[in-house]
């Protein structure tokens, strides 16, 4: 049996190997599976078992898993191609008869009314088709999706956004990653969905008042209209459909879908999760 890790040469999938390997699983029990070997030398070198394939390609996916073993699906990036893409991960998975298929899909699963969830939804339901024993780690926003963005925030003395004043419940990438780890080693997870959020949701005006604080510089939250934030983002250089998905997370932001509290990632990994200011402290570092 193996504990194989999708995307594992993304930002999220290399900090569940890592975690893998600080809770003590053996390296050779530990399978990645990436579309580009070269990417993952590094894992290679640490002991794990890479196993080539394209999400694009379901012939690829043929013999990437075996009977037995726990599979964590970290959704594609390639927004528009995933429903097939996955379900293509889904098919390998259940001709394998795998014993576990995790998934990271979106916080509030069918609730999530906004465009960039839809992709999470279909797959939710191929997942709940294929039979196979599930965890849906419903994961909610990063803190990196903002804190990865602080030089033009800096460099303007603001943070845009246009979702007024509703709340993000962000944890760090990090968070999410030990949700998936404490999944995969752990017991009695078959059957479950997680809403995996932080445990505290913020406002811009708060998110823009701490950036402040630690920086030292005056920043304030400017809230403008959608089609302006729209327009900031494609002047950004922000390649299409971006703009438009972003400016409507935001909106479902306004109307609080990205703000619940369940406490599911706290209890699952044991301990509070990383508050916002120090995944701001923490890019202001580097
Ligand atoms: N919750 C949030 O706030 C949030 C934010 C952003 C994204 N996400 C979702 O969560 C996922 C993981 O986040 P992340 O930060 O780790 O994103 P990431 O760094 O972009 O990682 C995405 C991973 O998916 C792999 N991938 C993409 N297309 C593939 C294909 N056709 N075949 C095989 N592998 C493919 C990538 O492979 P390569 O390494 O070869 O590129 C990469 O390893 C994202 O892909 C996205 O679905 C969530």
């Amino acid at each position: 049996m193996s504990l194989v890790i999708t995307g594992a040469t993304g930002h999220l999938g290399r900090l569940v190997i890592d975690g893998l390997l600080a809770a003590q699983v053996p390296a050779h029990q530990i399978a990645a599976v990436v579309r580009d070997k070269e990417k993952a030398a590094d894992l290679t070198a640490r002991g794990v078992e890479v196993r080539v394939a394209d999400y694009s390609a379901p012939e690829t996916l043929a013999g990437v898993f075996a009977a037995g073993d726990r599979v964590l699906l970290i959704s594609g990036s390639e927004i528009g191609q995933r429903v097939a893409q996955h379900q293509a991960v889904i098919d390998a998975a259940r001709a394998a008869g795998v014993a576990l298929l995790a998934y990271t899909s979106v916080l509030g699963g069918p609730a999530a009314d906004f465009q960039l969830a839809a992709e999470h939804q279909v797959t939710e339901r191929a997942i709940l088709d294929s039979g196979l024993p599930y965890a849906l780690l419903r994961n909610g926003w990063y803190h990196e999706n903002y804190t990865a963005n602080l030089a033009p925030v800096l460099e303007h003395g603001a943070v845009v956004a246009s979702a007024g004043e509703g709340r993000v419940a962000s944890a760090a990438r990090a968070d999410y990653a030990a949700a998936a780890v404490a999944v995969l080693t752990g017991e009695g997870h078959e059957n479950t969905t997680y809403e995996l959020s932080g445990d505290v949701a913020w406002s811009f005006t708060e998110y823009a008042a701490e950036v402040a604080r630690q920086s030292g510089q005056e920043i304030s939250y400017a809230n403008v209209p959608a089609e302006q934030h729209q327009a900031i983002l494609t002047s950004a250089g922000l390649p299409e459909p971006l703009p438009a998905i972003l400016v409507d997370v935001d909106a479902a932001i306004e109307r609080g879908l990205l703000a619940g509290t369940s406490g599911d990632l706290a209890r699952l990994i044991g301990r509070p999760t990383t508050p916002v200011a120090e995944a701001i402290a923490e890019a202001l570092r580097s």
